[in-house]
């Protein structure tokens, strides 16, 4: 994938750092503290604040977008993704990152009658703590294409046991 690249929720800038490397990047975070930061840490890239409900650019603005683990975090997920398509030129890629219950996790607890996880709880800046949304792959698919996406592609990936124990979905999605 070629192009400008929108880092769409780049929290602290670590994902925007590494793209930087390969591609032209924004990052943008609804966070004014984590901007700020990844402001200093990694001041050759540009950072900006964004609204909850989205950014002021015009439509087709980017070639890819990334979403590195912001689905679940973001007060509403369908206009997460639809925002990312009408900033999406024609042609242009979505790569959304996210976490999904651990099917291993909860059978195992399951098995040993303790029932599936609760969902984990976050606190976002100046809010109320809030549930973590947490969509199976089947979930974001449907989500994807709700909102004018195609997949091509998806991989899968655990997260080392004992850190936040739910696997991840990497799913790529081009934009209609
Ligand atoms: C788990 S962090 C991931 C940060 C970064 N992508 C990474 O992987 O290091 C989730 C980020 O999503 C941001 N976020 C939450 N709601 C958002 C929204 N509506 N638009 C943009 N970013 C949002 C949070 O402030 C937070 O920095």
């Amino acid at each position: 994938m070629k192009g400008e690249v929108l880092d769409f929720g780049s929290g602290y800038g670590d994902i925007t750092f590494a793209i930087s490397k390969t591609h032209p990047v924004l990052g943008v975070d609804v966070d004014p503290e984590r901007v700020t930061f990844a402001g200093k840490e990694y001041a050759a890239i540009q950072f900006a604040v964004c609204r909850p409900t989205g950014l002021d650019f015009p439509d087709a603005s980017f070639d890819v977008i990334t979403s590195v683990v912001v689905i679940g975090f973001v007060s509403e997920p369908e206009n997460h993704l639809r925002e990312a398509h009408r900033l999406l030129r024609s042609g242009g890629h979505l790569l959304l990152v996210f976490q999904c219950p651990s099917v291993v996790r909860n059978l195992f607890r399951r098995w040993t009658g303790r029932g599936t996880a609760e969902p984990a709880m976050w606190t976002p800046s100046a809010e109320e703590p809030r549930r973590l949304w947490m969509f199976s792959p089947k979930e974001v698919r449907n989500l994807l294409r709700r909102t004018g996406f195609l997949p091509v592609a998806e991989d899968f990936f655990y997260e080392p046991p004992g850190t936040l124990e739910t696997g991840r979905t990497c799913s790529s999605a081009g934009r209609n």
